[in-house]
């Protein structure tokens, strides 16, 4: 384990059905890099600021690949539905993840999910 893992946290939380508005609206997200991945932004300090915190709802559809980046700060994912696979572990609903500065993931889904991310610092693309 990298030492920066022991920062790590994973929390199984109980969830009901989690239902979205039909109208928010989501978009492609950094397409050309990560793969069927759409984001509703929430916020985003880094038009400001390159070092800056965002938050969003990620969606990616089925067979949605991010390729592996490096966090530079604190991410935390909160999985609303749908299989949401990092480092091929897969997180079913109500699985809030945290990721420690020094660690790396890359992640996919098989039939598509949805979860909230935030980060205090934007990320480095590794590939
Ligand atoms: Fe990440």
């Amino acid at each position: 384990m990298h030492a920066s893992e022991a920062l790590d946290k994973v929390l199984k939380l109980q969830l009901g059905q989690v239902s979205l508005p039909d109208d928010l609206a989501f978009v492609p997200y950094q397409p050309g890099l990560r793969e069927n991945v759409l984001i509703h932004p929430l916020f985003d300090n880094t038009r400001d600021d390159p070092a800056g915190s965002d938050a969003a709802l990620i969606r990616y559809l089925p067979g949605a690949f991010t390729p592996r980046h490096l966090h530079i700060g604190f991410e935390m994912v909160f999985v609303l539905d749908g299989d949401y696979i990092e480092n091929d572990i897969s997180y079913g609903p109500g699985s809030l993840i945290v990721r420690a500065p020094g660690t790396t993931h890359e992640m996919r889904s098989v039939n598509g999910c949805t979860f909230l991310a935030t980060r205090d610092v934007p990320v480095k693309q590794l590939t």
